[in-house]
This record gives C-alpha cells, sequence and structure tokens, in this order.
C-alpha cells in the first residue's frame, strides 16, 4: 500500500473551509492509503511562540483532527519533536542543500519580507526540514496545498541529489496530492470569496450554537430576487452553497424553489442554516471537548504515533548513515 504523509501547521482552530477541505480528505485517504500524520511544532518555532502556546494549539489540534475521525489505529497521529530521527536526516539533507536555492524559494522571501528582524536559519531550512519530515519515512504522497508546491519540488530535489551524490537509488520522489483538487470550496457568508481564518468570516468546529446562529444571521444577502429562475448573485449563491453542505437535499430544494418563484424570505433561510450547521457540528464539538478534557488518552495517542514514526524514521536512518559511511 502507497504510504503518505502530511504535516499539520499549526494555525488555531479548524474551521468548515479546513473540515470539507484538507480534514476530510486526510479521513478519506485513511481507508486508501497507510497513513501518518503530524504536528508540526518544530515548523512553528521559526515564529518564536511561547511553550504555552505551542502545548495549547498541540493539544488542540490533537483533540480538533481526533474529533473528526483522524483513527490514529490506522492513522498514527505523533508530534514531530517526538520523533528525532528526522532532525539527523535534517542535518544530512542541509549538507546538500545551497544557499543560493534555499534564499530563492518564494516562501521564505516573502517571510524574509514580513519578519525583517527575524530572518532566521531555521526559516531558511524550512524545506530541508519539511523534506526530512517526508523522506524519513519514504512516503509516495504528501496531501499539501498549492502553496506547498515549491517546498514539494525542493523536496525531490533533495532526494534526486542524495540519490546522485551517493549514487544509489534509494530514496523515491514523493509525490503532490493536492487537497484543492479534491475539496470542495466552502464560502464565506460575508458576501464573497472563501472561508477562512485570515478573512475573520470562518465558522468553527468548536462555535457553539449561539455563536454559529449570530455568524449566520449576519451573512450578505440583497434585496431579493427581481426575476424569476434569475441566476443568483454571489453571497446568495455562497448561502445555498453551504446548505448544499450541510443540509438535507429537501431543505436545499426548498429554498431553492422560494428563489425561482420569488417567494424566498433569506431570514427563513438563514434560521435554517444556522440550525442545519450546528447539527452538523454538535457532534464533532462535542468529541473535540471530550478529547479536550482527556489529556491521558491524548498522552497515549501522541505516544503510540511516536513509537510507530520513530520506528519507521530510525529503520531509514540506519540505511541513510550506511549510505553515508557511518555506522549504522
Ligand atoms: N509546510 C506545511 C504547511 O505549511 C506543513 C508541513 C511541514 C508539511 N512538514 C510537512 C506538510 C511535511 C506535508 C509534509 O502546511
Amino acid at each position: 500500500m502507497e504510504k503518505v504523509i502530511s504535516g499539520i501547521r499549526p494555525t488555531g482552530n479548524l474551521h468548515l473551509g479546513n473540515y470539507f477541505g484538507a480534514v476530510k480528505s486526510f479521513i478519506k485517504m485513511q481507508d486508501e492509503y497507510e497513513c501518518m500524520f503530524f504536528i508540526a511544532d518544530w515548523h512553528s518555532l521559526t515564529t518564536h511562540p511561547t511553550p504555552e502556546n505551542i502545548r495549547r494549539s498541540v493539544k488542540t489540534i490533537l483533540s480538533e483532527y481526533l474529533a473528526c475521525g483522524i483513527d490514529p489505529e490506522r492513522a498514527p497521529i505523533y508530534i514531530q519533536s517526538d520523533v528525532k530521527p528526522v532532525l539527523e536526516l535534517y542535518l544530512y539533507l542541509n549538507m546538500n542543500a545551497y544557499l543560493g536555492e534555499l534564499e530563492r524559494v518564494t516562501s521564505f522571501k516573502e517571510k524574509a519580507r514580513t519578519q525583517p528582524d527575524n530572518i532566521n536559519a531555521g526559516l531558511l531550512t524550512y524545506p530541508t526540514l519539511m523534506a526530512a519530515d517526508v523522506l524519513a519515512h519514504k512516503a509516495d504522497k504528501v496531501p499539501v496545498g498549492k502553496d506547498q508546491e515549491q517546498n514539494m519540488e525542493m523536496m525531490r530535489l533533495f532526494a534526486r541529489r542524495f540519490n546522485r551524490i551517493y549514487n544509489v537509488e534509494y530514496f523515491r520522489e514523493p509525490q503532490s496530492f493536492h487537497l484543492s483538487d479534491h475539496a470542495v470550496k466552502v464560502p464565506g457568508l460575508d458576501g464573497s470569496g472563501k472561508m477562512g481564518k485570515s478573512e475573520g468570516n470562518a465558522i468553527y468546529l468548536c462555535d457553539d450554537e449561539a455563536t454559529i446562529k449570530k455568524k449566520v444571521m449576519k451573512a450578505v444577502t440583497d434585496s431579493g430576487p427581481t426575476q424569476l429562475n434569475q441566476v443568483k448573485p454571489e453571497p446568495i449563491q455562497n448561502l445555498f452553497t453551504m446548505l448544499e453542505l450541510v443540509s438535507a437535499k429537501e431543505t436545499y430544494d426548498y429554498f431553492n424553489d422560494q428563489y425561482n418563484n420569488m417567494t424566498i424570505r433569506y431570514g427563513d433561510l438563514k434560521k435554517q442554516l444556522a440550525a442545519d450547521i450546528n447539527a452538523f457540528c454538535a457532534p464533532i464539538r462535542e468529541r473535540i471537548a471530550a478529547f479536550q478534557s482527556d489529556d491521558d488518552y491524548l498522552a497515549r495517542v501522541a505516544r503510540q504515533g511516536a513509537e510507530k514514526a520513530t520506528a519507521s524514521a530510525e529503520k531509514t536512518l540506519g540505511e541513510v548513515r550506511e549510505i553515508i559511511g557511518f555506522r549504522k
């Protein structure tokens, strides 16, 4: 079975956009591939988070991904910093990664521009650490967003270069599995565009009923259709796209017919949508809360994940040491 690995950057709570994007793909991939997921806490150090920050975000990610359906029995989920052999591979890869090519990476240039006081070496070598994350397990496929394509190209370059330098065919080139090609795009309810944390329009999986209702009732609408069966303008289409994601087909058809015959009342649609989003999120929200309050279980999941990932990485590193000329 092909191996899949993906790193999760600790960036706050999951929202519906994440759910129907990356998370649902991860859940489905568990059935089709040998999957491993990890929380990229080493990578997060580039921005110097506090210890409390790290502990909280790691716990949040673990709880939320488990609540969404990552099954740690089938797909180990581990914390990057628990799997030390990856660091050793990071060092080896860094010896064959050149300053010029690392400096040319777009996300590095972007970070260097936006945080000029903190252009650290970790930021520069972000692509080698990411390559080590994946190559340490000799994974075949990496589910990533399009924004990660350059890092994926660097990863393949480092794999090829290692093979060439040591005249071996050891690492294979991991392929990108573009999540956006498989994901449903979740719109924001603020008129246009997609749902996102930075867009400030996100409905989070952990939002309570009142918060969901408040957010949905605020959704942008217009003064209503003026012709029978007219094409829906974007803010209205966005509401219907949400209905399609979380409501029963009859609910969607009911409001769609009302829109088409110009009898729709957006207030009614929003109330129904808020109720359906809540019904969708409630069981996930309850599981998040249950995991959040079960530190023992979270610790067990992380430890089991770390054991499996360490065994897998240690096997690779033994072989790599030998190839390089070190003791296995
Ligand atoms: N760079 C990825 C992101 O920003 C996170 C990540 C770190 C990752 N290491 C990885 C993803 C290895 C896939 C594989 O989202």
